[in-house]
């Protein structure tokens, strides 16, 4: 599988598999089916309540640990060192692990106090905690989820370790340009969530049903669903699709197997209907 290389050498696979909403025997199954397609990067998260099944199953799959790639997040509400400290020490303990691969802020605010301003003292706060169990080899990268350009300028250059990536909402429709360009600049890795749109919103059409995607997907001879996440990984770096259905996890699996040209990049990437912000293309 097509890895990327984060700024201190880590190498993370391109193609990870989300574990949101997989919980219980349910997530169990799904995770052990997902080792049994090939997927080897699971994306999981304290606030997820994922990581007990995923640390059983990777258990019981029999490949080793190190084929792994395991990422966890520190929730957006944690903005302080010594919590952040333990809830790290607990996401090891639950997961089973004596290290991981990646560790990030699910998000630069509490998810409900999205509207304050400015949360960079407790990101910093956070990330010196984080900073330390990277040095004690706790885990072997740290990054960020859901920071904007914006958020990231605000901790920059305060941070002795710079953040190695950052997952943000990523998919046709919402291309999140300026971080993504921001991102690629610092030597930042992209990684796409909810690459296939996530909930559409009220009234509106789920994004693998949308007319332009499904003409693109016939192009490619792919369905809307391997276009979307095909999409995201190229214009991100990574992708975390999530998938319960062994069918759909071989057919997230193939996208490596397809690329979208550079012209059809800057089309699909043209269709922004979720964006009010008059960002640019990437690829304008
Ligand atoms: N950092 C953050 O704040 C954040 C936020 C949201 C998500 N995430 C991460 O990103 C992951 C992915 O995002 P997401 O959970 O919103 O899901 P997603 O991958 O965008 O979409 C999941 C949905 O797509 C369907 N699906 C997947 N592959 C398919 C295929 N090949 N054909 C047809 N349908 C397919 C799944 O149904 P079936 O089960 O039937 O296949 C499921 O209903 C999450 O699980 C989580 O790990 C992170």
């Amino acid at each position: 599988m097509k890895n990327v290389l984060l700024k201190n050498g880590v190498s993370i696979p391109a193609i990870g598999f989300g574990t949101w909403t997989l919980q219980g025997e349910r997530g169990y199954r799904a995770f052990r089916q997902a080792i049994e397609c090939g997927f080897r990067h699971f994306d999981t998260a304290e606030s997820y309540d994922t990581e007990i099944e995923l640390g059983r199953a990777i258990r019981d799959s029999g490949v080793a640990r190190e084929e792994f790639f395991i990422t966890s997040k520190l929730p957006g509400e944690f903005k302080a060192y010594e919590i952040a400290k333990a809830t790290l020490e607990q996401s090891l303990e639950r997961l089973g692990m004596d290290y991981l691969d990646l560790y990030i802020i699910h998000a630069p605010w509490p998810w409900e106090e999205q509207d304050s301003p400015d949360w960079a003292d407790g990101n910093l706060a956070a990330w010196r905690a984080m900073s330390e169990g990277y040095k004690a080899q706790k885990v072997r990268a740290i990054g960020l989820s859901n920071f904007s350009y914006a958020d990231i300028e605000r901790i920059w250059d305060r941070c002795e370790i710079k953040p190695m990536l950052n997952q943000i909402r990523l998919h046709i429709g919402h291309v999140a340009a300026s971080t993504v360009r921001y991102c690629k600049e610092h030597g930042i890795a992209v990684s796409a969530w909810s690459p296939l749109g996530g909930a559409p919103l009220r009234g509106k059409v789920a994004l693998p049903e949308w007319v332009t995607v499904k003409t693109y997907a016939k192009k490619y001879g792919v369905t809307p669903q391997q276009l979307c996440l095909r999409f995201a990984m190229q214009y991100g770096d990574i992708v975390i699709g999530r998938t319960g259905n062994e069918k759909h996890m071989l057919a997230n699996l193939a996208i490596e197997n397809f690329t979208i040209s550079d012209a059809d990049m800057l089309a699909l990437s043209q269709i922004d209907p979720y964006w009010q912000g008059g960002e640019k293309s990437l690829f304008a």
